[in-house]
């Protein structure tokens, strides 16, 4: 097994065709960063829920700002039934309030990452744990700790990340974007009186992908990535 790199599908449909394997290496880190309202939370609701319900891989979806019961009502507005998979056991969805950081060492969800059959894991978002820290230093020191403890653990991890400003003609990176295997940033372009959600491949490492800017759609039935034919 060692050495061998399986891909893991990302669960939002077109998505996986911007990477030239087809998805993500299996044991890699993701971040997933963009401004407000991008569809940040459905790409991480859709990876850990696809993953369990297409793929047959447990995951585990924490939330620092919602309850809950709002992440499970909000999925369900997206098509997303959260409930059936949580009596499975194949998914849990845990809080992990803000003031409590992502201490690391938080009890609760090191023993689910040392469970065998979790295979995906989405952090949404590490966006408090940096405005809890008091410098970058312990702030990158502190994440990385964190993406090799679960990536050992032969987890693939996806985290969300706000972005103030996400100006694609003159991207302006922040500290966590350089500590992650992939980057993918999600915002918004003006099109004359309206604007367009768009999902962008910055970095991918070991491996060529898209370098396009898509159109990202949500709807009743969740967000999908547009080709540009489309
Ligand atoms: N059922 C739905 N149908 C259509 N659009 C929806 C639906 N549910 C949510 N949306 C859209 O998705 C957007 C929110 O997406 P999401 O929560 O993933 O954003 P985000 O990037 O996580 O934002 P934030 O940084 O504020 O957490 C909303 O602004 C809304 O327009
Ligand atoms: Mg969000």
């Amino acid at each position: 097994m060692e050495g061998k790199i399986t891909l893991v599908k990302t669960g939002t449909p077109g998505l996986d065709e911007l990477f030239t394997k087809g998805g993500f290496d299996h044991s890699s880190s993701i971040l997933v960063s963009g401004e407000p309202g991008a569809g940040k939370s459905i790409v991480a609701l859709q990876y850990i829920y696809n993953g369990a319900r297409i793929y047959g891989e447990a995951g585990i979806y924490v939330t620092s700002e919602q309850s809950i019961e709002k992440v499970r009502e909000n999925a369900k507005s997206l098509g997303m039934n959260f409930a059936e998979l949580e009596e499975k056991g194949l998914v849990k969805l845990m809080k992990i309030p803000i003031n409590r950081g992502y201490e690391m060492a938080d009890d609760e969800l090191m023993r689910e990452i040392k469970k065998e059959e979790v295979k995906r894991v989405a952090i949404d978002s590490i966006t408090p744990l940096e405005n809890l820290s008091p410098d970058i230093r312990g702030f990158r020191v502190r994440i990385l700790g964190f993406i090799e403890t679960v990536t050992a653990n032969n987890i693939t991890l996806l985290v969300t990340a706000e972005k103030r400003k996400t100006d694609f003609d003159n991207m302006e990176f922040s500290p966590e974007d350089f500590l992650f295997d992939g980057l993918i940033m999600m915002g918004r372009l003006r099109k004359a009186v309206s604007f367009e959600r768009v999902l962008s491949v910055i970095k991918m490492r070991g491996t060529k992908h898209s370098e396009e800017l898509h159109p990202v759609e949500i709807s009743n039935s969740g967000l999908v990535i547009k080709s540009l034919e489309e």
